[in-house]
């Protein structure tokens, strides 16, 4: 049978410990797994894309199936040309749901052939997203256990040196 490639697609601002679980979960099930950062975010990042996909690498340098890329446009058609067969998602609580439902379906709708796959992370990360780590940590909060500790290292450097 033909190796699975499948793509985990997202904004990574930062890479969390549930984005992590997540990864580890999806290099068991598939042959390939691409962590991809979409670039054209409309939100306003707090880290560059370089910054993500950097982050990104350290934190899945040790997984060998996993690889860290970029893409722009419609994920179905970065999918295509990556000959990707499925779509790696994480739901957290029933809140995720109506989102990745919408989004599962248009990604069906303009590929049929492209499956998205749902993987719960750990317990302990469900509450975890990239948004409230950003925000508890620009608040002057700890987020430590909830991102790698290079993030961590990575968000003093930018919120408290003002490193660009
Ligand atoms: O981590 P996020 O921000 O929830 O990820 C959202 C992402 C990147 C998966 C989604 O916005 C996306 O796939 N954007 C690419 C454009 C696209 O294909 N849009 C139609 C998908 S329904």
């Amino acid at each position: 049978m033909d190796e699975i490639v499948a793509i985990y697609p997202g904004s990574f601002d930062p890479i969390t410990n549930g984005h992590l679980d997540l990864i580890e979960r999806g290099s068991l099930i598939f042959n390939q797994l691409i962590v991809a950062v979409l670039t054209n975010l409309e939100k306003n990042p707090l880290f560059s894309v370089a910054e993500r996909v950097e982050m990104l690498r350290e934190a899945t340098r040790s997984i060998p199936n996993v690889s860290v890329d970029t893409f722009s446009g419609l994920l179905v058609d970065y999918a295509r040309q990556k000959h990707a067969r499925a779509l790696l998602r994480g739901i957290r609580a029933f809140t995720d749901y109506e989102y990745e439902l919408q989004m599962a379906l248009m990604n069906r709708k303009l590929e049929p052939e492209l499956e998205t796959v749902f993987l719960m992370p750990a317990l302990a990360y469900t509450y975890v997203s990239s948004r409230l780590v950003r925000e508890v940590f620009q608040l002057g909060g700890s987020v430590n256990g909830l991102v790698p500790p290079q993030v961590e290292e990575r968000l003093h450097q930018k919120v408290f040196q003002g490193k660009p």
